[in-house]
């Protein structure tokens, strides 16, 4: 079954957040000042149970949904994460992966890839440990990402993607440094603007360094040619190497808007649905999940809502829409 929003999108990829915490707090998305000791945090019996998620995934999988993206928040710091991967590994033909800090990847990577994950996502903003631990604020290094990413490898589950956010004057020359070392392997970088999601990071339009300037900056020593979207919908313009040594991408949301062929749904950690990052709204899921509806219902539900979906919040983005309330990304799940 295919549902279409209002703009004629269909619902084709699902993040799912498994929980709001997180062993970071990089200074963009969990700010120390704000995700304190005292943050009130979701209580667990708040959290949907894994298989509450499952039952959502296969629901979504009905109306469309080919890929699945578990993340948060840190999803490895949720105890026996692996069990949730094998259970969504066995919807038949969906796209499992995962996004990651890369903390406690060397240690998961092998039993995450035996449950059945295929690849994966790690963030790192910056190669230079100084400029890392200061951006993660927990003083973390870089080195241990480095495990973690080397075990991923090493454990099947390619390509690893690594998400590099550019914040001006924060990691901005680190973009060359993090081409050279990763161009030629299985890695391929995906630099991502700045946004201006949540309303504790303090985001200027300033701050943002356009995806232009990063491949600009990158092809001046490494030339790079465009690569043709994969799929509709897909978020990254991807740049090769003319020499042939691989790819990046660059993810434009800020300067370049893809909000036409936004295919996305997002499931936060205590079951609220959001068809928009920039979403004030969520639905929730939950209470149906907990008030006994059947699966046909549930469907309906979810068809209602995606079909009811007008979301275009980057497109719109403007001194009007800047003051909007907005759910943090470590919420909703970036
Ligand atoms: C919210 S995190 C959740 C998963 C995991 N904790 C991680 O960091 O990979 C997902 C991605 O969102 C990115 N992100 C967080 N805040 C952002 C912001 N304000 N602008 C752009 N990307 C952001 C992170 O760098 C990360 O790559
Ligand atoms: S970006 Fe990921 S690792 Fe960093 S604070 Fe947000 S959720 Fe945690």
């Amino acid at each position: 079954m295919t549902v279409l929003d209002t703009f004629g999108r269909p619902v084709r990829d699902l993040r799912i957040s498994v929980t709001d915490r997180c062993n970071f707090r990089c200074v963009y998305c969990m700010p120390k000042e704000v995700f304190g000791r005292d943050y009130p945090f979701l209580p667990r019996a708040e959290l949907l149970t894994f298989e509450e998620i499952e039952r959502l995934a296969r629901a979504f999988a009905g109306l469309g949904v080919e890929k699945i993206r578990i993340t948060g928040g840190e999803p490895l710091v949720r105890r026996n994460l692996e069990t949730l991967v094998a259970m969504l590994a066995g919807i038949d033909g969906l796209d499992l992966t995962l996004t990651t800090n890369g903390a406690l990847l060397a240690r998961k990577a092998q039993a995450l890839k035996d449950a059945g994950l295929r690849r994966i996502t790690v963030s790192l903003d910056s190669l230079d440990d100084e400029v890392f631990r200061a951006m993660n604020d927990v003083d973390f290094p870089v080195a241990r990402v480095l495990d973690g990413i080397d075990a991923a490898l090493a454990a099947g589950l390619e390509p690893v993607k690594v998400n590099v956010v550019v914040k001006r004057g924060l990691n901005e020359d680190g973009v060359l440094p993090m081409a050279r070392r990763f161009r030629g392997t299985a890695v391929v970088l995906r630099f991502i603007e700045y946004m201006d999601v949540g309303h504790t990071n303090g985001w200027r339009l300033d701050d943002v360094v356009p995806a232009a300037e990063i491949v600009a900056a990158i092809d001046a020593e490494l030339p790079l040619e465009p690569v043709q979207a994969a799929y509709r919908g897909e978020v990254a313009n991807r740049w090769r190497y003319r020499d042939g040594s691989g790819e990046i991408g660059v993810i434009s949301s800020v300067t370049q808007p893809f909000c036409g062929d936004c295919t996305r749904a997002r499931l936060s950690a205590d079951g609220q649905v959001y068809t928009c990052l920039f979403a004030v709204q969520g639905h929730d899921l939950r209470a149906l999940l907990r008030g006994g509806t059947s699966d046909e219902e549930l469907t309906a539900a979810l068809a209602d809502i995606w079909r009811a979906r007008a979301d275009r919040y980057s497109e719109l983005r403007s001194a009007a829409t800047a003051e909007l309330p907005k759910i943090e990304m470590s919420y909703i799940g970036g």
